[in-house]
């Protein structure tokens, strides 16, 4: 049978980025800087996007064309019978990121309805902390898989695509917006600062170190198979590293314009105390306050738009995790997708309702699997895609997967990729101990 393919490479590019584009860029990136200090952060996770996560990022899409298989059989396929076990590590990344991610992703909905019921928030600090946990947040999270689940099955990844097209892009103009318009606010400056001079002495901190790596796997969709599934679909003139630097490229750009709009709009309204309590709100503190500065009915709608393209963006991720999960027990149990796919959106939507109920173990997932699992996840790929992984069978008629078998790609994933890596791991050991 002929597998199925992206119908444009567009359509795979927008895929991509729509599985990499997320609340990561928006929500962690903000939430991971406030909380890790500011430009030192931020370098290291520059550095780790294009150093580290393009060769990552190209190792799963190369994989994943050349096997056109999802991770448990292309690990099969190039790696012998250890390797499929990594598909494990990918599932529970993918099971557990999702269970919270969808936590976040229903805040993002009930802003949604209660702006659209009943306006903008009197105090956006008070009103985060009123819906963040509790019986209300465990319901839009259900809400929020369920649409989930509907998309996945239901196949209308077309009109998500479409949908994306266009809400995409309107997200960015949007937060360019909002990034012009923190410029002109008093007190930017500090923001600014905070946000971009990196503090040179924090680059050796372990938790900066750790954090910017794990962002880096995050916002890129790496280090659990994710886009090693959405390359098997991908056709084979396409240029891999060219579409490896793009995709990092958009996501890198999403979430460096967000923090243009947030650090400055912190600082000028005062809210750094606030978000030193909670930095998890970072982003769903400071907007609303921006809203509520354009006036009752402009900052209503910029708001509500601004959500909804935040909601769809959040869904186009949402479904490629979800995807890893099901195409994996569908691989390795033989389960038809529809049985996969509702059997693994419930169990998740489950283990979900723990974050739903209490932000603090919310922090505790995405530092497990969000953090230690996806850059395991990735530093093992990288050592597959270096030292382990034979070429794939049709590999001399095809021109493709030599990119990454016969270029100096695999210098970086054999020796200073997992180097990198392995360090980041000791220095999070060391500092749980
Ligand atoms: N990259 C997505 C985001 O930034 C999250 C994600 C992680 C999606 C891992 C798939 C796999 O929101």
């Amino acid at each position: 049978m002929q597998r199925e393919r992206w119908s444009s490479r567009l359509g795979f590019f927008l895929a991509a980025v729509g599985s990499a584009v997320g609340l990561g860029n928006m929500w962690r990136f903000s939430y991971l800087t406030a909380e890790n200090g500011g430009g030192a952060f931020v370098l290291l996770y520059v550095l780790f996007v294009f150093l580290v996560g393009l060769p990552v990022l190209l190792a799963e899409l190369a994989i994943g064309r050349g096997t056109r298989r999802s991770p448990v059989g292309a690990l099969a396929e190039l790696g012998g019978s250890a390797w499929p076990a990594l598909g494990g590590l990918f599932v529970l990344s993918g099971f557990l990121i999702l269970a919270y991610y969808s936590v976040i992703a229903g805040w993002t909905l009930r802003y949604v309805f209660d702006l659209a019921t009943s306006g903008l928030p009197a105090d956006a600090g008070a009103y985060f902390d009123g819906i963040v946990d509790g019986g209300r947040a465990v319901g839009w999270h259900l809400g929020f898989m369920l649409l989930t689940v509907a998309t996945v099955l239901g196949g209308v990844r077309r009109g998500i695509e479409r949908l994306a097209l266009v809400l995409m892009p309107a997200l960015f103009v949007m937060l360019a917006g909002l990034a012009a318009y923190a410029a002109t606010l008093d007190g930017a400056a500090e923001g600014y600062r905070f946000y971009l001079a990196p503090d040179f002495a924090q680059l050796g901190n372990a938790d900066v170190l750790t954090a910017a790596a794990s962002q880096a796997f995050f916002s890129l969709s790496l280090g659990m198979g994710a886009m090693l599934t959405y390359g098997s679909y991908l056709s084979d003139d396409a240029p891999l590293p060219r579409q490896a630097l793009s995709i990092a490229g958009a996501d890198f750009g999403v979430a460096l314009v967000a923090g243009l709009a947030v650090f400055p709009m912190i600082f000028a309204f005062g809210l750094s105390d606030q978000i030193g309590g909670s930095a998890v709100g970072a982003l769903f503190v400071t907007l609303p306050r921006a809203f509520e500065e354009m006036g009752a009915v402009v900052g209503t709608a910029v708001g509500l738009l601004f959500f909804v393209a935040l909601a769809i963006a959040a869904l186009t991720s949402a479904i490629s995790l979800l995807e890893v999960v099901v195409a994996t027990s569908m691989d390795a149990l033989g389960w038809p997708r529809r049985g996969a796919t509702l059997a693994a959106g419930g169990l998740i939507a489950a283990v979900g309702i723990l974050p739903a109920l209490s932000v603090d173990s919310l922090s505790l997932m995405d530092r497990l699997a969000g953090e230690l699992f996806l850059v395991f996840g990735g530093l093992l790929l990288a050592v597959f895609a270096g030292w382990f992984a034979r070429s794939p069978r049709e590999a001399g008629e095809r021109e493709a997967p030599g990119e990454l078998w016969r270029g100096s790609w695999k210098w970086l994933l054999r020796l200073p990729v997992p180097l990198v890596l392995a360090y980041v791991l000791v220095r999070f050991a060391q500092n749980l101990f």
